[in-house]
């Protein structure tokens, strides 16, 4: 399919004992960022750099664009682009001779290669820091030049394997904007990382991964309604009401309820049961009722709030599931 950007079937790649990737199915839309989310371990990385055809698969298929990563590796290559792997900076060099630099080697003439280093420290917010030497560059504003390096020809295609780990919570949310530049010149981004919030705010939609296995697949939504309609989060005025007020969430809800650090503090996971708009319509109607029982046995609410699962839920209830199922077997 011409609109796919990368497809991958039981894709494979053994280290020894490990199984770095086992058999991963991915079907990643052209035009958007998709987000391979999963923990620490969970194969992205080896998944990435068998994509970008810096490693040979052991088993399965790959394409990008529709072509093979092993038999038509310069042709994905020519379209690809990977942070952190193609482009290596100079310390020494300020960002504005990094980024010309590099453009010289890809082939650009000296004015060509002068006109896109300045474009692209002005996208990113680099104009400034363009002038001092890379060594002196906080680790947020390398990761921006690191990914300017990487798009000074667009690629159709750009892996950003991690590009926030380790970074504040400001420079997250200027390598967030930078990928949002990126995807409206047209540019696929297939961003691998372990933040689910991440994955929330940028992705179109996600690939859950969990050693090398595709666990889940879906819009951030359709992610969030496969695990409940929601949950309800109450404060209670009284610490001592809480065991009973544990008992009639339960009741009221049928849903486990879990009693937060916070001694005034309760949550519910509702179940829901139909799907969609449906489903939420029933959530709100379940925590009225369940506010209800509250009031009449005299428990005080100070504060209630009742919120679509977190992805953070989500994955725990994925991955909850898989260790039960590996129980049983
Ligand atoms: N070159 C390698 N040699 C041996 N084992 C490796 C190598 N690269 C990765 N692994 C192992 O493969 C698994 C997946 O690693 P990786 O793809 O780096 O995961 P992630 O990027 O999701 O953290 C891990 O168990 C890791 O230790
Ligand atoms: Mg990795």
């Amino acid at each position: 399919m011409p609109d796919l950007a990368i497809q991958t079937s039981g894709l494979v790649k053994v280290f020894g004992e490990t199984r770095a990737v086992d058999g991963l199915d991915l079907a990643v839309p052209a035009g958007a960022v998709y987000g391979v989310l999963g923990p620490n371990g969970a194969g992205k990385t080896t998944a990435v750099r068998m994509l970008a055809t810096l490693l040979r698969p052991d088993g399965g298929e790959a394409t990008v664009f529709g072509h093979d990563v092993v038999r038509e590796a310069d042709a994905v290559r020519s379209r690809v682009s990977l942070t952190g792997q193609y482009a290596s900076l100079d310390e020494d060099l300020t960002g504005t001779e990094n980024l010309i630099l590099l453009a010289r080697l890809l082939g650009h003439r000296k004015p060509a290669a002068r006109e896109r280093a300045a474009e692209l420290l002005d996208a990113f917010g680099l104009t400034d820091a363009g002038r001092r030497q890379v060594k002196t560059y906080s680790g947020g504003m390398r990761r921006r030049l690191d990914i300017a390096a990487s798009i000074l020809n667009t690629p159709d295609l750009l892996f950003l394997d991690e590009p926030t780990t380790g970074l504040d919570p400001r420079s997250r949310n200027q390598v967030w904007d930078i990928v949002r530049v990126v995807v409206a010149h047209g540019t696929t981004v297939l961003l691998t990382t372990q933040y689910l919030e991440e994955a929330d705010r940028l992705a179109a939609r996600i690939a859950v991964i969990d050693r090398g296995k595709v666990i889940a697949e879906g819009t951030p939504g359709q992610l969030k309604s496969s695990v409940g309609a929601g949950a309800v989060h109450v404060r209670l005025r009284d610490p001592g009401a809480r065991p009973a007020a544990e008992r009639l969430l339960a009741e009221a809800l049928d849903a486990s309820v879990y009693l937060e650090a916070d001694p005034v503090a309760l949550t519910a996971r509702l179940t829901g049961g139909s799907t969609g708009e449906g489903r939420d319509s029933a959530a709100a109607e379940q925590a009225a009722r369940a506010l209800g029982r509250l009031a009449e046995a005299g428990i005080v609410v100070d504060d209630f709030s009742l919120g679509q699962p977190s992805l953070d839920e989500v994955f725990l209830a994925l991955t909850d599931h898989r260790a039960t199922e590996e129980a049983a077997a």
